[in-house]
């Protein structure tokens, strides 16, 4: 199949008609997006992306008044956060309707729901009279894209069209928020591009979905080993990496926060905010991670960040790159 990288809207939406899987540019990462109600087109977006039936979609709307249409309920909780931080990174746990298929949202009976915040495909779906449903569009496992390139790299050849909308500004998936009961905390199910301190201001105290809890729906994007580099990665203090006997700095990538490990040549390193800046951090995290795995290195080392604000989303990713080791 010949893969085309551009900018037509039009030429996405003929290919989404005909349930042909188009990636799509968001503020997040790259989506591999397909007609949401229509059980063809979600599964050709499975077959792409080598992705598990057990692994659910987000479904991408146009506008807040597209919430009532897919689902039972839109607690007040949940229309807050919603006109407070859309179009923008957070996605929603709501009750599905009879009209989202049981195949999107891996049979559960939430359907996960979110307006991103990327003009050009804000356009797209204004141009549809379906919404879209989008994983991120990197093979299952992999690091997610955040360039047309990186979507090209990886699944060009089993697309027909990638709509480049340019670098993604906030570079790491959005926030999965779920509403479990009217007065209790809200759940954070996937820490992502809104910090739970900004959600925290409207809703009040938060509180961390767990693998290890009781807690019998959870969000199956939170395998263990997810965003995950080929290059073995561990999170270490990076101020001791040099006194290991085995080291090799020739060999060895870095991805650190702000500042530079002495005694490995500069063109190992990734250093994602020099001014310490969490969101800047956050933008060129997944970039680096590609680079530093494409570069041939036997080890990537990178650090603990802030545990923080948007700090927490980029452990989280680390974490769950490291977890494949
Ligand atoms: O920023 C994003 O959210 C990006 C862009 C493309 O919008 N999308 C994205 O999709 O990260 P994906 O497929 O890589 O992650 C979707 C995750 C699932 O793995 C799961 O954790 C959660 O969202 N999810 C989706 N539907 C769910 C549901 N019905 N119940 C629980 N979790 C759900
Ligand atoms: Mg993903």
């Amino acid at each position: 199949m010949q893969t085309e990288i551009g900018k037509d809207i039009q030429k996405a939406a003929d290919f989404l008609h005909n349930n042909s899987p188009v990636a799509v540019p968001t503020e997040t990462v790259y989506g591999l997006a397909g007609n949401a109600l229509d059980v063809r087109s979600v599964l050709n977006i499975f077959e792409i992306k080598n992705r598990p039936f057990f692994d659910p979609l987000i479904i991408h709307l146009k506008n807040i008044d597209e919430v009532e249409k897919y689902t039972l309920s839109f607690p007040d909780r949940a229309r807050l956060l919603a006109e407070k931080f859309w179009p923008g990174p957070l996605t929603l746990l709501l009750p599905k309707n009879e009209l989202i298929p049981d195949l999107v949202t891996a049979e559960s009976e939430r359907v996960a729901l979110r307006m991103p915040a990327h003009p050009l495909t804000l356009e797209l779906l204004h141009l549809l009279d379906f919404p879209l449903a989008a994983p991120s569009a990197n093979p299952f496992g992999y690091i997610s894209p955040t360039t047309a390139e990186h979507v090209y790299k990886q699944l060009g050849s089993r697309i027909s069209y990638i709509l480049d909308g340019g670098p993604c500004e906030v570079g790491i998936e959005s926030t999965i928020v779920g509403f479990e009961d009217e007065t209790g905390p809200i759940t954070i199910y996937r820490p992502g591009g809104i910090s739970s301190e900004d959600i925290e201001q409207y809703c009040g105290p938060v509180s961390f979905y767990s693998e290890t809890s009781e807690k019998t729906i959870g969000a199956p994007g939170m395998l263990k080993s997810h965003y995950a580099p080929k290059t073995p990665l561990f999170i270490v203090n990076l101020h001791e990496i040099t006194h290991q006997t085995s080291f090799s700095p020739e060999k060895t990538g870095i991805i650190a926060f702000s500042e530079a490990v002495p005694n490995i040549p500069e063109r190992n390193q990734w250093i994602l905010s020099p001014r310490k800046d969490l969101k800047e951090a956050t933008t060129n995290l997944f970039s680096a991670m590609r680079q530093a795995d494409e570069a041939g290195f036997t080890i990537i080392y990178t650090e603990h960040f802030p545990e923080e604000g948007l700090g927490r989303a980029i452990n989280n990713r680390l974490r769950r790159a490291e977890a494949k080791n």
